[in-house]
Order: C-alpha cells, then sequence, then structure tokens
C-alpha cells in the first residue's frame, strides 16, 4: 500500500473542526476530529489471562540446562520455580506458545541515577524499571478486560480475600518464588518496602507511593512469610489494589537494600537513596530481566532472570526474550530508531514526528508496525498553587501564586491559549483534540457535556487580567503587579518543563508567544527528567508543563493524585515541609469528590462523581489544558504475543501492557542482537553476567 493511500485512509472521517464564534462565554468542548485509525481490541473475561498451578514439567533455554544447571551453577528450572508458578493462558496469548532467543532493543532519552526504585532513584524510564520490577498486583493488561469484571490482576499477591467489613483485606504472596539471585522472596521483602520505604519520611519511593496512595491511617502488617493484611479505614476500598500495582507497590530486594538502610546499617539516608549506583550490576529483581552492563551515554544492557517465577501453559520459564537493550539517546530517537529497525520499540507520543513515522511505517518493506490507540495523551500548564510556603518562594514567587489562586487570572491564561494554534505547531490533521483540562477524552468515565470550556477569546482574557489587579503600570506591554505586591515589578513567571521532548519544549514555546499578547512574561526553565522531577516535588516552580499522569488517562490507577487528597499527592499543590495544604475551596470540592469515588462500590456512582470532578475541574482552571492527543505502538514486525490495540498509555505504559515477558521472536525471525549470548546475571554488585 503506498503511504498516499494509507494516509487518505487515515484521513476518512475527519470532519472540520467547527470553531463557536468567539465569546467569552465557557461552553463544552468541540467535538473532537474523528481518528479511525485505531486498532481493534479484543476484550476478555478477567480470569482468561493467567492463573496460578503447578504443571507437570519445566522447560528453559537448552544453553542454561547445559552451561548453568548440568555444572552445578544453577539449581534445577524445578526448584528455581514457585511450586505453583503464574502460569499464563495461552488462550490469552495473540499467537499461543513462543519459543525462547533474541533481544528487545529499546532506546531512551533518560538517564539512570542508580538501582534504588525504593529511595526514589530514576532508572531512566522508557520501562527499564518496569522489566526489573515485580508489584503485588497488575494492572496495564487490564486495557483487553470486559469492563463488568475489572479489578486488577494478581501478581506478586496470588490472591486475597476482604473481612466481613470491609476493613482488612488478607493477601497470599506467591509461595516459594526467589529474586533473580536465588534469594527467598517473602513478606519481608513487602514489609521492607512499606515500613522503611514508603512510610519512612525520610524515603521518597520513585512514583511517589505515600501511605495516603494507600488511604489515611492505613495498616500493613505481616500474618506470616508468605501473607500480609491491610487494615483500612473506609470499608471494601477496592481502588487501592490500583495502587498495589506499578507503580506504588513494587517491593526491591531487602536483603540487599537493608545493607545500606540507615535503621540497619551505619549509614546516612543519602548513602541509602545513592548506595546502589548505575555502575552496580545484577542488582536482585523479581522482573523478567536483570540489569548486567552499563556504559554511560551508550547503553544498559538486562539479561534473562534465572529465577522468574511466571511460566507458559507447557511450562517453559518466561521471558522469552533472552537480552533487552536500552540505548541511552534521546527519546526522538526512539521513534526513529524503531520506524527505521534499528531499535524495537516506541511509544509515538510526540506529535511532532508523527507524520514522518506514518509514511515510513505505510511502506512495505517498513520494518515496524504502527498502530494508534484511544486519545489518552494530554498536556496541561500546572500552576503552583500553594500559598503558604512549598518550595520556599520569594516575594515575586509568593506573588505569582497568589496570582495562581485568583480565579480570574487562571480564567485570562486559559482564555488567551488559541489551542488549535497551539497543536497544529505540533502536527496537522485529525491528531490533536481541544483539551481543556481535565480527564482524558479517551477514559471511559469522560463526559464532555460535564467539561467546561473557555474558548480562545483575547479580548475577554485581557479584561480577567485586570480582574486580577494587573495593570501595565509603565507601558511596556507587560503587566505590573499592583504597587505592594513584588514591587509592582513586571510580573514574570517562570515554566518548567522538561527538556528530554521537543513536545514539551514547543508546547512552551507557543504558550511563551500566545501569553505575550496577554502582557505576561513567561520564562522557560528547561531541566532534564531527573532534574525536573527533584523541582516539581521540592515546589520549586511558579507554572509547569507537563504531560498528565494515569490519574487522568485512566482514573482508576493513581486515583489520589486527582486532588490534593493528601499532603503529597498532587502535582502542583502540596503541603510544605511539615506544614498544611492551604486548599482553596474549588479544590476542597475536589477533594471530596475523588476520596467519594475511592470509597463508594457503585459504578454508576462513580461514573456521576467524575462527572462532578470534571465539572469543578474544569470549570475553575485547575489546570490549564493545551493538547491532548492518541499516540501510536511502534513495534518491529518480528516479534509476536503483541495484543491488538494495546494503548501506549492508560493504566501504565505500553512496556508493562504488552506483557513484555510473553513476547517472542519466531525462530526464521531472529535476530543476532544478543552481547552476552548463552550469558546469565552474575553476582550482585558483582562485575556483569556470568558465563
Ligand atoms: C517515558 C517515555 C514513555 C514511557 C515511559 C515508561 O516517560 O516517554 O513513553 O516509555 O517512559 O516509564
Amino acid at each position: 500500500m503506498s503511504h498516499f493511500r494509507y494516509w487518505s485512509k487515515l484521513a476518512v472521517g475527519v470532519s472540520m473542526l467547527a470553531f463557536p464564534a468567539l465569546a467569552s462565554e465557557p461552553t463544552v468542548p468541540p467535538e473532537p476530529a474523528e481518528f479511525k485509525a485505531q486498532a481493534p481490541i479484543t476484550y476478555v473475561p478477567r480470569d482468561s489471562i493467567l492463573e496460578f498451578k503447578s504443571l507437570p514439567e519445566y522447560h528453559e533455554p537448552e544453553w542454561v540446562t547445559e552451561k548453568f544447571v548440568k555444572t552445578g551453577g544453577l539449581p534445577s528450572v524445578k526448584d528455581r520455580l514457585p511450586k505453583k508458578p503464574l502460569v499464563f493462558k495461552t488462550g490469552n496469548m495473540p499467537d499461543g506458545i513462543g519459543v525462547y532467543g533474541d533481544t528487545l532493543r529499546h532506546v531512551i532519552g533518560g538517564r539512570p541515577e542508580g538501582w534504588n526504585y525504593s529511595a526514589g532513584q530514576s532508572q531512566g524510564w522508557g520501562g527499564i524499571d518496569i522489566a526489573m520490577s515485580e508489584c503485588l498486583t497488575r494492572t496495564a493488561p487490564l486495557f483487553q478486560v470486559e469492563a463488568k469484571d475489572i479489578e486488577p490482576l494478581p501478581n506478586l499477591a496470588k490472591a486475597w480475600e476482604w473481612s466481613a467489613d470491609g476493613h482488612k483485606l488478607t493477601m497470599h504472596l506467591i509461595e516459594g518464588a526467589k529474586w533473580s539471585d536465588g534469594d527467598a522472596f517473602d513478606a519481608d521483602d513487602v514489609m521492607f518496602f512499606w515500613e522503611d520505604n514508603v512510610l519512612d519520611p525520610n524515603v521518597s519511593p520513585l512514583n511517589g507511593a505515600t501511605q495516603e496512595s494507600f488511604g489515611p491511617g492505613t495498616t500493613l502488617t505481616k500474618i506470616d512469610a508468605y501473607t500480609v493484611e491491610w487494615t483500612f479505614k473506609e470499608a471494601f476500598p477496592r481502588q487501592y489494589l490500583y495502587a498495589m500495582a506499578y507503580g506504588t507497590f513494587c517491593p526491591g530486594p531487602s536483603h540487599i537494600l537493608k545493607t545500606k538502610h540507615p535503621k540497619y546499617a551505619q549509614t546516612t539516608y543519602d548513602q541509602y537513596k545513592n548506595g546502589f549506583p548505575p555502575e552496580y550490576m545484577n542488582i536482585p529483581v523479581m522482573g523478567a530481566w536483570v540489569p548486567v552492563e552499563y556504559r554511560p551515554d551508550d547503553i544498559i544492557v538486562l539479561r534473562r532472570n534465572p529465577y522468574y517465577w511466571k511460566v507458559d501453559e507447557d511450562g517453559n520459564q518466561l521471558p522469552y526474550i533472552n537480552e533487552l537493550h536500552y540505548k541511552l539517546s534521546t527519546w526522538g530517537d526512539r521513534d526513529v530508531q524503531a520506524v527505521a529497525g534499528s531499535g524495537d520499540f516506541s511509544n509515538l507520543e510526540q506529535p511532532e514526528n508523527f507524520v514522518e513515522s506514518l509514511k515510513r511505517a505505510a511502506q512495505d518493506n517498513a520494518p515496524a508496525r504502527l498502530a494508534f490507540g484511544p486519545r489518552l495523551i494530554g498536556y496541561n500548564l500546572y500552576m503552583n498553587f500553594s500559598g503558604n510556603g512549598w518550595g520556599q518562594p520569594d516575594a515575586r514567587g509568593q506573588a505569582i501564586r497568589e496570582l495562581n489562586r485568583n480565579e480570574h487570572f487562571r480564567k485570562a491564561v486559559t482564555m488567551a491559549i488559541d489551542r488549535k494554534r497551539l497543536s497544529e505547531s505540533l502536527v496537522k490533521g485529525p491528531f490533536t483534540a481541544i483539551y481543556p483540562g481535565g480527564i482524558s477524552s479517551g477514559t471511559s468515565f469522560y463526559d464532555r457535556q460535564s467539561t467546561v470550556y473557555y474558548p480562545f477569546d483575547l479580548e475577554g482574557a485581557k479584561a480577567e487580567v485586570a480582574n486580577a489587579g494587573l495593570k501595565d503600570t509603565d507601558g511596556n506591554g507587560i503587566v505590573n503587579f499592583p504597587a505592594d505586591k513584588a514591587g509592582g515589578k513586571d510580573v514574570e513567571i517562570t515554566l518548567l518543563v522538561n527538556n528530554g521532548y521537543n513536545t514539551d519544549k514547543n508546547l512552551a514555546e507557543g504558550v511563551i508567544g500566545q501569553l505575550e499578547k496577554l502582557g505576561l512574561r513567561v520564562i522557560i526553565n528547561a531541566l532534564d527528567s531527573n532534574q525536573r522531577d527533584a523541582a516539581n516535588y521540592g515546589g520549586r516552580f511558579d507554572w509547569m508543563i507537563m504531560r498528565h499522569h494515569a490519574e487522568l488517562a485512566s482514573v482508576v490507577q493513581n486515583t489520589e493524585q486527582l486532588a490534593p487528597t493528601g499532603p503529597r499527592t498532587s502535582w502542583h499543590h502540596r503541603a510544605p515541609e511539615g506544614g498544611q495544604l492551604d486548599l482553596m475551596p474549588f479544590e476542597q470540592q475536589l477533594v471530596d469528590v475523588v476520596n467519594k469515588f475511592i470509597s463508594s462500590q457503585d459504578k454508576d456512582e462513580r461514573a456521576e462523581l467524575m462527572k462532578q470532578y470534571q465539572k469543578i475541574y474544569t470549570a475553575n482552571v485547575n489546570t490549564i489544558g493545551l493538547t491532548e492527543y492518541s499516540g501510536a505502538l511502534i513495534i518491529n514486525k518480528r516479534f509476536s504475543n503483541i495484543p491488538s490495540g494495546a494503548p501506549i498509555f492508560m493504566f501504565n505504559w505500553a512496556e508493562d501492557t504488552i506483557i513484555r515477558e510473553r513476547v517472542f521472536v519466531k525462530a526464521d525471525k531472529q535476530g543476532d542482537y544478543e552481547l552476552f549470548p548463552e550469558q546469565l546475571p552474575g553476582k550482585p554488585g558483582g562485575n556483569g553476567p556470568m558465563n
């Protein structure tokens, strides 16, 4: 098929966007362009994906038996597996039982801080931490589960039951599973993660797990080696099963981490966090692959975990793929390499790359397939709402916080944004939609009629700026603070963005240009992702443009982050160190609605609550929505078992959604990419793999 035909097929169903006449009257957002290029999803019952049971026999790659088991280097596969491993059912595998071999070559723009996920270190993203981590439950594959029985899937917790009053949840952990170095996984690992990381005020795990992620006052206790018990203030808060999935309940190897934790060793918290730098190889994992090689700004290589506790129905120990590559490059290069075939995987999420990637993927000899999903990628401008000291602003910063908390000011900013122009500066065509902020239009909870949109209206915006008390007193085109605020100087606002993504920078530049016409001077502060996160969590920003997280793309994942339900749950309003949240009345309403949603068991009530949430959020301009679009999954054609319609982002990123441990390459399609063939991870902290 020529790319022109492909392109016109894609364009079928694109209706001309009808824009309402300019008016400051709030309305609903315009109907987005119809976008038909989405791959179909086959919905399945929840229990058709996996189960826990023992099988008559188990298998592993032949070289593992020959080189490692027969020489006495490793116990037999049967003895490395739990009595009842996690078994993926063949019926749910798009191409069935796989074969061993080959490499999945990722490219990322992030860089590893180190391996201590439990203490908040980033591994560079792009699914590297997801490959290494296993969590109590798993949600990413739920994209294909029939709505009527959606509930997180078992994982490290193989089963659970609620007490009659709904306040206690007993979880049964997988029995006899081992870390990649052979150490037993048990309730002590779970308790170490909870007590000495989540609850320890000096530690902040990656992805922000706090006690509130599981409900205020929630406790967790060990019953025996393979049983833990949760106690909740609410009855039946099933919602927290989502928080037990990636990324908020993925325990680390306590036998290794304890050697550097101040409670168990003569160390500081800083030494704990930084005790496992990127050079530290073979950190034990429960995930399918273990890091065995790190070359700065070049590559991270992971090899198969010989103790992995998941199998297929024939008893083949997973993963099928022997090696993962993480080339340390840029996010834009990930798209380029995936369509060119020198990389294997990309979440096509930067619209600037859409057209080129589509053209290339439409060619007959294209090495990769490309499939769009629902519109679940969105960008917001987040204003820092803390008026009482989060991030310790100076006088200017404090004056900005007060503006951020002023409804007229927020309306002025949102009305001054021409979202159509902003989106078209990224990509032309049916991809993007007008996004006023709030819940993604791609989720089942979205309700357009409950979404308040302030259309582009520069004159109206100027009136609102004046209502906010700002006036250009010195005639230089920039409005001034009132005389008693920040010395009556020009209003200057810093805008925090992640410099790893062109989209983030392009949106920031567009916003800066458009707001100049409103008399606001906005100055970009572009940081790399690790520093950006630190500035965000530390509250050191006036405004921030950020791709939204799972709470807005799924509602049920990271739900507590939908509002400042606790001192450290919101992206743009947290309590200052040791202080309280200073919620505005509409934020208190959001918090109340979200808390009701979390404790509600009733489907209709939950849908209704999210309509209320969306209305309060968008009417009060909780964030300034910028643009929304769907992304496409790009995967090299040699891979099998990629589920159709897997969104690049919903409950989690596609790296988890496609269930990489089940992905395989048919024997006649296997490439010769393994850098460490027939080798396995070596000793924790030791120098690379073992052969
Ligand atoms: C980054 C990338 C995403 C995804 C995630 C996984 O954020 O931009 O596409 O790969 O990492 O954590």
